[in-house]
């Protein structure tokens, strides 16, 4: 097993350090062209479907549902497509008003997860066309789906997902690309930009790893004796938060909640007390100065700012009792960034609690039961 493990004294922290490569492995050929994106052989979902099609549906479950989240946002503002987004358990049971015009995208590393797995037949059943996104070959999904999208993210062995979800990160930013290609909803050279952009994520995201977590460490030693933990995010900062805030409870056992920051003033703030750690999700983005009134209101309640901003832009410094800087990109892109930090921060809090992080207490890797 410490074979396995690559000298790493975890699965997870091995996982955590393979991002860099998960990422390039799902965008590498895709992305080969540099001008638009090759999704290669979709099945029976061809060019002109995504060119027209009018909606899409994304379902999944847990770490993936963020990874949704994040491609929701992605879609939308490139290729101007309406994205809703379900929780699979909760599709499948609410009679969804869904068709043959739909596109259906079902997220699922394992490709077993019982609630995506039935809320995508009921959408094919009722004729959309669906599209599965996950990492195993061969998994039920793939059998399911008139088309599929594979992750590379390699196997994953700590039940708290890392690595799978920046592939499936990545692979929705590689369909809202295509879609935007396809329907023209982007300038060539916007396209052309984004597209280089994501192929330096990977280098980032190395970069990142290698001088990040001593930071992260200091601020975990600081904060792991806290009984609660607020996450904080706006727009694609929101799912970063969502992500974070799940894993520390996965593998830490601490209560958290992640909320929508110009959300938190009706409810969360009154869990605020002194010292309560607040993690914000600050990375720049159009609406920084947003959240970072958001963030004054947690600070004079005493809260402690813990922010994850973008390296070069000084103004959290202010603002933030602690900051983890993330390498600069676009700021869609961000959030590949900005999640590194969050899952290290759980996986250090855990380990100072003295937990078992690749068997957390509870938890399945793949749920294939109801
Ligand atoms: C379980 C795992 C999570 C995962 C979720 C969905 O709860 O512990 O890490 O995000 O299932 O799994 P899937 O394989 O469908 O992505």
């Amino acid at each position: 097993e410490t074979a396995e493990k690559g000298g790493y004294e975890t699965f997870m922290l091995k996982e955590i350090h393979e991002q860099p490569q998960a990422i390039a492995e799902t965008i590498a050929d895709r992305t080969a062209r540099g001008v638009g994106v090759d999704l290669g052989d979709l099945g029976a979902i061809d060019d002109a479907f995504l060119r027209d099609v009018r909606r899409i549906v994304v379902v999944a479950c847990g770490t993936s549902y963020h990874a949704g989240l994040i491609g929701r946002y992605a879609i939308e503002r490139w290729a101007r497509v309406p994205v809703e987004m379900d929780i699979a358990s909760e599709y499948r049971y609410r009679d969804p008003v869904v068709g043959p015009y739909d596109l259906v995208v079902g997220i699922s590393q394992s490709g077993e997860t019982a609630d995506t797995l039935a809320a995508m037949r009921l959408a094919r059943e009722s004729g959309a066309t669906v599209l599965a996104i996950t990492n195993v070959m061969g998994s039920q999904v793939t059998r399911d789906a008139d088309g599929v999208l594979f992750t590379r993210a390699g196997l994953e062995i700590g039940v708290a997902a890392t690595k799978t979800f920046v592939a499936q990160v990545a692979a929705m930013y590689l369909l809202a690309l295509r879609l935007a290609e396809l329907r023209g909803t982007l300038p060539a050279a916007r396209l052309r930009e984004l597209i280089a952009e994501l192929k330096r994520v990977p280098g980032s995201v190395a970069a990142l790893l290698e001088r990040g977590d001593d930071d992260v460490q200091a601020i975990a030693r600081r904060h792991y004796k806290a009984e609660f933990f607020l996450y904080l995010g706006r727009h694609i900062g929101l799912p970063v938060a969502l992500e974070g805030a799940l894993k520390l409870k996965e593998i830490s056992y601490i209560a958290t909640d992640a909320y929508a920051a110009g959300e938190m003033k009706h409810g969360p703030i009154a869990l605020l007390d002194d010292d309560t750690p607040v993690v914000c999700v600050a990375t720049d983005s159009p609406v920084l100065e947003k959240l970072i009134s958001n963030i004054q209101e947690v600070r004079v309640r005493g809260a402690h700012v813990i922010a994850v901003a973008t390296a070069g832009n000084d103004e959290l410094q202010e603002h933030a009792d602690e900051i983890v800087a993330v390498p600069a990109t676009d700021w869609m892109l961000a959030p590949l960034l900005a999640v590194i930090p969050l899952q290290l921060l759980a996986y250090r809090v855990a380990r100072l609690r003295g937990l078992d992080v690749d068997q957390p207490r509870n938890l399945a890797k793949t749920v294939t039961v109801e």
